[in-house]
Formats: structure tokens, C-alpha cells, sequence
């Protein structure tokens, strides 16, 4: 049976008793079988999983992206009672952030390529959203996608330089049969810009396939991508990338492992997506 507490003193009761140990899994909820492998990874490696489900503001620069984020509460416990997890914490915005709030995690080098160029202050407000849940949870052992992949690379930063004890676990990215990563926005794309998201991974596997025949130039690979994303006129790429894949700097050549990723617009539904290298 699925326990729901909306308040930090619930949590905390709830948690007092929990078998340890515990793990947690943050989401903004909308939840989709991405989510779910999550949870069914915490649940086969903890005595006791905790999903949190809240839409955090602190992460949305466009008031706009934040109005229309998906939102379904009833169908997200029923999704995490069918997982078997123990206990949802799915708080308000005050909750979470009571009056007198004043703290910020600024994240550094790390977040500030790709999707931190791009959305200025989003990764802060990642960074400090989870640091509060890391503090509530106090979990064991925390899981994220690697659809995310810079999102992971930012947490596993603050984890490490705020001496938060929760291990951060990255876990593989779920796609849709056609190869769309999977992903609570999918939910606002039109009919044919659904059919034609699937572009993303194909310029990843347009690139990968490149580089598996010897191909080790970044802008060769780069321009591969961008190729792929051409071909498909309902997308328009805002950034492609062939990064180092522990700092995300660009790379001019691969040499031992890279991480490939974009971020592709259909109309005002803004996708990313990701493949290592190597
Ligand atoms: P959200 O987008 O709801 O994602 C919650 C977790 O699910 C993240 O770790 C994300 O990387 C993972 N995820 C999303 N789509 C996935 C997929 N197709 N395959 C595998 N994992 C996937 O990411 C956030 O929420 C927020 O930034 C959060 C970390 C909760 C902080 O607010």
C-alpha cells in the first residue's frame, strides 16, 4: 500500500520506522514508464522506496512552461502503488519552500553548457530543490535518468561538494518503440510533431553510427546531426553537441569516451535527448 504525506513533519514520521536501506526517487511527476524504471531499480535495491512528486518553480525560467507542465496527481499513485512504492511525498510549493526561504545551490562549471546556456538558472534550481529533498529523504541511495545526462552530472557535483551521504545512481534512458526518449512533454506535442520527434534519436544514431567507423572529428559529428535534424522540417535544433563527457565542454576530437546530446524545438515543445559514446 502506497503512502501519500504532503508536509515535511509527515515525512519525517513516516520515515522514523522505514527499513533501511531507503530509495528515493525524485520526479515532477506526469509520471511515464521512464519514471517507473526508476522506481523498479530503488525498489529491487532498497527495503523501502520513496518517489517525491512536485512540479519545483525554482527550475522553470518561462512562467509560461511552468503553467503548462503536465499535471496528474490521481494517476501518478496509482502508477507508484503498481510499482510498489512505500511512500509519496508530494508536497506544495510552501512546503517546500516556507516563508523565509533564502537559500540557493549555485551550481558551477559543470551547468553551465548545453542546457544551462540555454535555460539560465535552471540547474540551480534543480540543484537546490534536490538538496532539500536529500535532506528530508536522507536516503541511502537516490536514481535519475540518463535521458538527463548533465542534470546527473550536476547532482553527483553537489552531492559530492555538499557532503550530502545519499549515493547518486544514473539509470539507462527509456524510449518509446520508435526511439522517442520518453518524457513528461511528449504529452504537448502535436500529432505531426509527434511523428517526427523520433528525428532526435535518429541524429544520435546517425552520429554514433559515424563514430563507430572511425569517425573522431566533433564538428564532423556535429554537422552529422544537424544533417539528420534538417531532413526533418517540423524540428529546428537549438543546440548539438560532442562533449567531454565528464566536464560537457566541447570536443574538437574524441578520444576515449564523449557524450552526444541536442536540444530540438517542435513548435513551442522544447525536447532533449543524449547518447554516450565510448
Ligand atoms: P522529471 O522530469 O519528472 O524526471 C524525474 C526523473 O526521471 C529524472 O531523474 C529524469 O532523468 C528521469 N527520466 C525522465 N525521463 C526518462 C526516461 N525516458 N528514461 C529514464 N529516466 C527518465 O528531472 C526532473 O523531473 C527534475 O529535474 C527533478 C530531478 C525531479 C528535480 O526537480
Amino acid at each position: 500500500m502506497t503512502r501519500i504525506v504532503r508536509t515535511r513533519a509527515e515525512l519525517r514520521t513516516a520515515l522514523g520506522p522505514a527499513a533501511r536501506p531507503i530509495g528515493l526517487v525524485p520526479t515532477m511527476g506526469w509520471l511515464h514508464d521512464g519514471h517507473r524504471a526508476l522506481m523498479a531499480r530503488a525498489r529491487s535495491e532498497n527495503a523501502t522506496t520513496v518517489v517525491t512528486i512536485f512540479v519545483n518553480p525554482r527550475q522553470f525560467g518561462d512562467p509560461a512552461d511552468l503553467a503548462r507542465y503536465p499535471r496528474n496527481e490521481a494517476r501518478d499513485l496509482e502508477i507508484c502503488e503498481a510499482e510498489g512504492v512505500d511512500l509519496v511525498f508530494a508536497p506544495s510549493v510552501d512546503e517546500v519552500y516556507p516563508p523565509g526561504f533564502d537559500t540557493t545551490v549555485t551550481v558551477g562549471a559543470i551547468g553551465r553548457p548545453l542546457e544551462g546556456a540555454a535555460r539560465p538558472g535552471h540547474f540551480d534550481g534543480v540543484a537546490t530543490v534536490v538538496s532539500i529533498l536529500f535532506g528530508l529523504v536522507r536516503a541511502e541511495h537516490a536514481y535519475f535518468g540518463q535521458k538527463d545526462a548533465q542534470q546527473v552530472a550536476v547532482i553527483r557535483r553537489v552531492a559530492i561538494d555538499l557532503a550530502i551521504p545519499t549515493e547518486v545512481i544514473a539509470c539507462p534512458t527509456i524510449r518509446e518503440p520508435d526511439g522517442l526518449a520518453m518524457s513528461s512533454r511528449n504529452v504537448h506535442l502535436s500529432p505531426p510533431e509527434r511523428a517526427a520527434a523520433p528525428v532526435l534519436w535518429r541524429a544520435l544514431v546517425a552520429a554514433r553510427e559515424a563514430w563507430a567507423r572511425g569517425e573522431r572529428s566533433g564538428d564532423a559529428l556535429r554537422v552529422t546531426m544537424r544533417v539528420a535534424l534538417a531532413g526533418e522540417p517540423l524540428a529546428t535544433a537549438e543546440y548539438v553537441s560532442c562533449a567531454d563527457a565528464a566536464t560537457l565542454a566541447e570536443l574538437e576530437h574524441v578520444e576515449g569516451s564523449a557524450l552526444l546530446s541536442l536540444a530540438v524545438r517542435f513548435g513551442t515543445t522544447r525536447l532533449i535527448d543524449n547518447e554516450p559514446l565510448g
